[in-house]
């Protein structure tokens, strides 16, 4: 089983600029032609949250057109940067997003079961896992204590060192971190928000960033860094679920050189 993630497309619409400068719009069709062309084809794309910029009806209708070529099954969760009922009456045929509520649900029909996470605070930039989405989470968990389990959720639960970031994190990351070390089928807790790949271990599994397939945000380690994004490689993540093992590889979007061969007649080629 192969999991594509994509996150934070933060999508404007067509001609707008997210923050005067990202073209977002000119950013989703090239991620979604390069998810289309790998090979393995993906048996599944998660989009981690921040798929607007501004959570706008007319924003959402721009992401389902860019999306209708996505040519692989794909699952939507919501960012600080989304409108729940926006999101809803844009893709009312994605019925796993429910009619009210927190847009939770559970993915069953793949080895690997998937739950997706709601950390959406209306009107602010940080997460939460507020009682009652620990309560649904821990009675999901419940169901199946034994069965390979990836969670994924817009919000990391744990600070990363980037400061203006870790100023909008996830409230509720303590009891979500005391509820997953019960559960130690839980291969991995995806996430975006950072637009950047970054990875601790956290409640004895191990939770991680995606870049965005659009801007990243700085790596500026300084205490007190300043708010800001910078234009490095749009990318993705590949999750490779094999012999009972997740594996995730980092892939940037755009054309490169290469591939070019090590080898030639047998040995290293040498020249
Ligand atoms: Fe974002
Ligand atoms: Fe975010």
């Amino acid at each position: 089983m192969l999991i594509a993630q994509l996150t934070d497309p933060h999508l404007r619409q067509p001609g707008q600029k997210a923050y005067r400068v990202v073209e977002t719009d000119r950013y989703l069709t090239p991620a979604v032609a390069a998810l289309n062309a790998l090979e393995p084809r993906p048996d599944v794309v998660l989009i981690t949250g921040d798929v607007t910029d501004f959570g706008r009806p007319a924003e959402y209708a721009a992401l389902a057109e860019r999306l209708a070529p996505l040519e692989i099954p794909w699952y939507l969760i919501p960012g600080n940067h989304d409108d729940r009922a926006a999101m809803r009456e844009a893709f009312s045929d994605h019925t796993y997003l429910g009619e009210t509520g927190f847009l939770h649900y559970v993915i069953e029909r793949f080895p690997l079961r998937l739950i997706g996470l709601d950390t959406l605070v209306p009107g602010e930039g940080r997460g939460e896992l507020c009682q009652a989405r620990l309560d649904w989470l821990a009675a999901r968990l419940a169901e199946q204590p034994e069965r390979p389990t990836l969670i994924f959720m817009h919000h990391p639960p744990f600070a990363t060192g980037i400061a203006h970031m870790d100023a909008q994190g996830l409230t509720g990351a303590q009891a979500l971190e005391t509820l997953i070390r019960g559960y130690p089928n839980v291969e991995r807790i995806l996430c975006g928000h950072v637009h950047r790949t970054i990875f601790r271990r956290f409640g004895g599994t191990i939770a991680s960033c995606c870049p965005s397939n659009a801007h990243q945000v700085a790596l500026d380690l300084r205490e007190g860094g300043p708010s800001a994004f910078v234009m490095e490689p749009p990318g993705y993540q590949l999750h490779l679920w094999r012999d009972g093992e997740l594996i995730t590889h980092h892939a940037v979007i755009g054309d490169y050189p290469g591939p070019y061969p090590f080898h030639e007649a047998g040995g290293l080629i040498d020249e």
